[in-house]
């Protein structure tokens, strides 16, 4: 099939890459000419796992290009997947995509299906299909389906080949038919519902997750005050199938470009309904005051930020991804460095994008070790496995070894045989010096 895609992001160019894969045409539109550039010269604008493998592979079948017109005039199906961030409200962004189905009503020249794969609020995909009939410039007949992504960052490729569903809302049996015929050659369960229902779906599974990891790091603040270790409770609770072991490792809070913003738009939607989904404002405030639990830590320690040399390793959002958006890494940073702290920071992947935040304010290492030497103190925001294989004896070289660890990456009994201090989430807190 002849296949369109608005957006080279994670999503887009995943999408572009598995659909091409399994032997469509697809050609892919962003207005980033730096990424269409790149793509066009054979490399992969963003981090993701197997994904410039996948890109190479298929490139007879895969074209960029930053003209509308051009990717839109003859496809068969357009898939959407740009942007929708947060507004200051809460609530959803939706011009990039109101932007994009302009463009796709100006251009399209046949009969097509377009596609949401953005995370559109509840009702969207309904008001994209009245957008687009009042505003076709050629008389062609154009049907809107729900298709919500469900990928991770650092695993999207996998995630994509291997969907434990794929789930599309229509509205007639010729989308479904079409829908159809795109995903036939995965093989994997389709799960056809309406518009509607397909993009609850997303805020729905998202939003849960995100109450699970909210949950559990409530149970580790207790268990911090009730002596209880929360890596066992969570062991505990995750053998019981009805709850399942996924999503239930306690740290410092969620981050990245989907939890944040989706659970505040379903929120913000709701009470726009004049109805308040108080699970879900929990768990958003919740996670807000997790994220900044090492700076509450840290004070046990030190009384002023003043001039304390601080190591930080970690400042992606998590492992597997130079992703940023909503990193725990942020809201901390910003803190020590209005306090008057100096810091040194490690990160395999993601040091290019934090200068676009912080060009000459950090001072960035190329290894672990030049990190923690002459440290007073260390904060672990990402489970990197270059960090989970340091030893207790790494942080050594610290000036004072006090480890404040966010995403529990060591075994507090290893790290009570050592002259440190261990301060990590939910668990038994080391305090040998
Ligand atoms: N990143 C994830 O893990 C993930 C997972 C599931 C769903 N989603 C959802 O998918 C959507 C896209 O997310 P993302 O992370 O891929 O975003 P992204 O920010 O990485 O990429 C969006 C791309 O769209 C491009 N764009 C903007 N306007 C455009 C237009 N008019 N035409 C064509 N391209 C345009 C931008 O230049 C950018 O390259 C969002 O709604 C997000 O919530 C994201």
């Amino acid at each position: 099939m002849k296949i369109a895609i608005a957006g080279t992001g994670y999503v887009g160019l995943v999408t572009a890459a598995v659909l091409a894969h399994i032997g469509h045409q697809v050609v892919c539109v962003d207005p980033d000419k730096r990424k269409i550039s790149l793509l066009k010269a054979g490399k992969c604008p963003i981090f993701e796992q197997g994904l410039p493998e996948l890109l190479d592979k298929n490139r007879e079948r895969l074209h960029f290009t930053d003209s509308y017109a051009d990717a839109y005039r003859d496809a068969e199906v357009i898939f959407i997947a740009v942007g929708t961030p947060e507004k200051a409200d809460g609530s959803a962004n939706l011009k990039y995509v109101y932007t994009a189905v302009q463009q796709v009503a100006e251009s399209v020249e046949r009969d097509c299906v377009v596609v949401l794969k953005s995370t559109v609020p509840i009702g969207t995909n309904d008001k994209i299909q009245q957008l687009l009939v009042n505003n076709l410039v050629n008389n062609v007949k154009v049907e809107v389906v729900s298709n919500p992504e469900f990928l991770s960052q650092g695993t999207a490729v996998k995630d994509m080949l291997e969907a434990s569903r794929i789930v599309i809302g229509v509205e007639s049996d010729y989308a479904r038919k079409v829908m159809e015929q795109v995903y036939g050659a995965l093989n994997l369960p389709m799960l056809f519902t309406s518009r509607r229902s397909a993009e609850m779906i997303k805020y729905a599974s998202n939003d849960f997750l995100a109450l699970k990891i909210s949950y559990i790091n409530e149970i580790a603040n207790l268990c911090e005050i009730l002596d209880a270790d929360v890596d066992d409770v969570a062991k505990g609770m995750g053998m019981d199938p009805r709850i399942g072991d996924k999503f239930l490792r306690a740290g410092i809070g969620y981050g990245g470009s989907c939890f944040p913003k989706d659970t505040k738009a379903l929120h913000w939607l709701s009470n726009y309904h004049d109805y308040e989904l108080k699970t879900i404002k929990a768990a958003i405030e919740v996670n807000a005051n997790q994220k900044i639990k090492l700076i509450k830590k840290a004070r046990r320690y030190y009384g002023s930020f003043e001039g304390l040399s601080v190591a930080v390793l970690g400042l992606a959002f998590k492992p597997g991804t130079d992703d940023l958006r909503e990193a725990p890494s942020l809201d901390n940073i910003v803190i020590l460095l209005d306090e008057g702290a100096k810091i040194r920071a490690w990160d395999p992947l993601a040091v290019e994008n934090f200068k676009r935040y912080y060009p000459n304010e950090i001072e960035y290492c190329a290894t672990i070790e030049d990190t923690l030497k002459d440290a007073d103190i260390c904060f672990i925001f990402t489970e990197w496995d270059q960090v989970k294989a340091l030893k207790p004896e790494d942080f050594l070289q610290m000036r004072k070894p006090i480890i404040l660890d966010g995403r529990n990456c060591f075994d507090p009994k290893l790290m009570a045989k050592y002259p440190l201090v261990y301060d990590s989430i939910g668990r038994k807190l080391v305090n040998n010096i």
